[in-house]
């Protein structure tokens, strides 16, 4: 049996001129847990052009969800930006990935730091009732330089607390914090300000992070990842050492490149 699948394309939503999210089927066998990737891509008249996304949507879910930027000459989203429905398009039989729950050692309140695209893998971990089962806040930031590309905020304001499954958790549980760089808005700053400055505990009034029982996933540029990472080490969070290893935080780099 093949390692890649092929899907069909069930709708695209183009949040702005360089980035879109896009819906597929799923196979039946496909089991992932919430915050992991899979290879992604199309055939081309050589061979596949196949790279790693993060799922966006629940694994309860019956379709697959994924983010992207479009990037003019990228090999891969210069084609996949002009997906439309009933187009093919192939997926690995092999989620993977380091922003799984359970490489997490317990904790009080968990902060998922993204910026851009960073932003897919926590759409899933926002949907999963385990995640509200093993904290009690669940802190998301996304960090982004212009508030169009604020992918996702009508659904995580709106239709998320209005979920019938999920409603409750989301509506007590979830503090949602996009943040823009490069124009007015109500929240500014890069994340790697907000935190040290102590912004981000004035403005949601949320106890200042604590290493001895706050938890964390970052998932952005390899820049960004860097950075928040030096900023956790400082504060005294321990990175997990590798897959099936817990730690205070995990991290895995966005697939934006290309
Ligand atoms: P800024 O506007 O100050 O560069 P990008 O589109 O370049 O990936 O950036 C997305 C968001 O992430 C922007 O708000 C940007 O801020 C911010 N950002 C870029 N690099 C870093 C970094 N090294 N650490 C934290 N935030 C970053």
């Amino acid at each position: 049996m093949s390692n890649l699948a092929t899907e069909r394309v069930l709708s695209v939503h183009h949040w702005n001129e360089n980035l879109f999210s896009f819906r597929t089927t799923r196979d039946r066998g496909l089991r992932f847990e919430n915050g992991q990737f899979v290879m992604i891509g199309l055939e081309t008249e050589s061979r596949p052009l196949i790279r790693a996304y993060s799922i966006a949507s629940p694994n309860y879910e019956e379709h697959l969800e994924f983010f992207s930027i479009k990037v003019p000459d990228g090999p891969l989203t210069s084609r996949l930006q002009h997906l439309q429905p009933g187009d093919p398009i192939v997926v690995s039989r092999k989620p993977t990935g380091t922003l799984v729950l359970r490489d997490l050692r317990p904790g009080r309140n968990l902060y998922l730091l993204s910026t851009g695209t960073g932003l897919a893998p926590f759409m899933s971990v926002i949907q999963d009732p385990e995640t509200y089962e093993r904290f009690e806040k669940v802190v998301l930031l996304h960090g982004v330089r212009w508030t169009s590309e604020l992918a996702y905020s009508d659904f995580i304001e709106k239709t998320l607390p209005a979920n019938e499954f999920i409603g409750d958790a989301v509506r007590e549980q979830l503090v949602y914090y996009p943040t823009v760089t490069r124009e007015p808005f109500r929240n500014n700053g890069r994340i790697t300000e907000v935190i040290p400055s102590g912004k981000l505990f004035t403005d949601t009034g949320l106890p200042i992070i604590d290493p001895a029982v706050d938890r964390a996933m970052i998932c952005g540029s390899p820049a960004m990842l860097d950075d928040c990472s030096k900023m956790l080490d400082r504060l005294g969070f321990d990175i997990s050492p590798r897959t099936g290893e817990t730690g205070d935080y995990v991290i895995e780099r966005a697939f934006v490149e290309k």
